[in-house]
């Protein structure tokens, strides 16, 4: 499904205190995998609290067109059933990703060692994005690929009779190729590894084990991971509750921390260790930024978050750091805005090839807004304010993060922000708007009577 509503600009206003306890939708990653490991367990999963948005609803019909059954009961309680590993069907249309990224990559994986022919596309943004990170392992394990030239979509894969189990080590530090690999590694015989030397998000490999696969993590002795899958045995279905999403809560949270007077507590947030690198930034900051409540569940530790207006300080973001906060930089350049001297974010490559090249959008949508910056190559500064900001007109590129980062500049700066298109944010966060109004916040579409 590419992208389906029409191009809606959108208009912040500052003016008002943000105060509220809010909770912010489920976790996009966890979403995408409930429904891909549900398809492929023997009977029924369900799943509480799914992101009902674009780029998920995109994998549950990818997943009803490899064979499951997914519905979802007027509750919200969504439920899958799979047909076990090995069963995926050839769909009988092209698999159209819309702009999910982390979708059609894993899809990819999934399909890659099944032999079945599968064809995926997607929207003008994920046709830009490099799917080679992924196909490479996979024609390893014996996939065929026709791609356009530099393996971008549209593109399709044949999975071989018996996939080979490799071991791979990943180029760049990515979840979805390691997810990638490892989603494929469960439909081939013997042991597939993943070596990464730079951890991320570790999902899948919590999920997995949930699941019943026979999985193991080690640690490699240099800061890096060893996981290794044995294929071809039985998943189990499970019951999912889906936590919170930390990358959608970082609009609120400094959408509360750059506007006088704001108090929010954004409630129940996933707190994996590989996803609260912006925490971190933000306390180092200054924030007054208080996690409390911090229980666990499912095997994953969540937390409520108050924060309160604050004078911030810039600070140079230590590159390591960036797997654990790679969708946050966008909104950690307009903290840093308002914070005072300058914010250093080094080791940014891999925002050049996210939903938009990042860096770029990010540079031109602060320049826009007469905010001081500097765009390396693989790194961005940017000067807390001198004087007054805001009045521009941002590009989001069909960038969600885009579109929300720069609606949260509005919501503090001295004059109004415009983004070219709100109907982007759709894609992770749907609520965004009506969620920033019940805060207080002045967030219309343009043209619109403000909020
Ligand atoms: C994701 C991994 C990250 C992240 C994306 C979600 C995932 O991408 O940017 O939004 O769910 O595995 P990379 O693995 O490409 O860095």
């Amino acid at each position: 499904m590419s992208h389906s509503t029409s191009v809606a600009p959108m208009v912040a206003r500052s003016g008002r205190a943000l105060k509220g306890r809010v909770t912010v939708p489920g976790d996009k990653s966890i979403s995408h995998r409930s429904l891909m490991l549900g398809a492929l367990a023997v009977g029924r999963t369900t799943v509480t609290g799914l992101l009902e948005s674009e780029d998920v609803l995109n994998t549950a019909a990818a997943m009803r067109a490899f064979g499951a059954r997914i519905d979802r009961d007027p509750l919200g309680v969504w439920t899958v059933d799979g047909a076990g590993l090995g069963s995926l069907v050839e769909p009988e249309t092209v698999i159209d990703y819309g702009n999910a990224g982390t979708g059609v990559r894993l899809a990819l994986g999934l399909a890659g060692t099944h032999p079945i022919a599968t064809t995926f596309t997607g929207d003008a943004s994920l046709s830009r994005r490099p799917m080679g990170r992924v196909l490479e392992p996979l024609r390893q394990m014996g996939a065929r690929i026709i791609a356009r030239s530099g393996d971008r979509l549209p593109l399709s894969v044949r999975g071989p009779g018996t996939a080979a189990p490799i071991t791979y080590r990943v180029p760049v530090p990515s979840a979805q190729v390691k997810s990638a690999v490892l989603l494929a590694g469960l439909n081939a015989p013997g042991q597939t590894t993943v070596i990464e030397p730079i951890p991320t998000r570790d999902h899948t490999e919590r999920m997995l084990l949930g699941f019943g696969a026979a999985i193991s993590v080690e640690a490699d002795g240099s800061g890096g991971r060893i996981i290794t899958v044995t294929g071809q045995g039985e998943l189990q279905p499970q019951d999912i509750t889906v936590p919170a999403d930390p990358s959608s809560a970082a609009f609120p949270i400094v959408a509360a921390l750059i506007t006088p007077g704001s108090d929010v507590t954004v409630a129940d947030v996933l707190l994996n260790e590989h996803r609260t690198g912006l925490l971190t930034t933000l306390q180092e900051m200054g924030a007054d930024l208080v996690i409390d409540n911090i229980r666990e569940t499912g095997g994953e530790k969540l937390g409520d978050i108050r924060v309160r207006h604050s004078a911030l300080k810039g600070i140079t973001v230590p590159a390591e750091r960036a797997p654990s906060m790679i969708d946050e930089y966008p909104v950690l350049a307009i903290a840093a805005a308002f914070a005072s001297g300058a914010t250093t974010m080094p080791g940014l490559e891999e925002l050049r090839v996210k939903e938009s090249d990042r860096l770029a959008a990010v540079a031109a949508g602060l320049r826009a807004n007469r905010i001081d910056c500097e765009e390396g190559e693989t790194s961005l500064v940017v000067h807390g304010r001198r004087g007054a900001i805001g009045g521009g007109t941002v590009a989001t590129y069909l960038d969600h993060r885009i579109a929300m980062s720069f609606l949260v500049l509005g919501l503090a700066a001295d004059a109004p922000v415009t983004v070219d298109d709100g109907a982007v944010i759709a894609t992770s966060f749907p609520t965004f708007q009506k969620l920033i109004r019940e805060l207080g916040g002045d967030l219309s579409l343009a043209g619109e009577k403000a909020a």
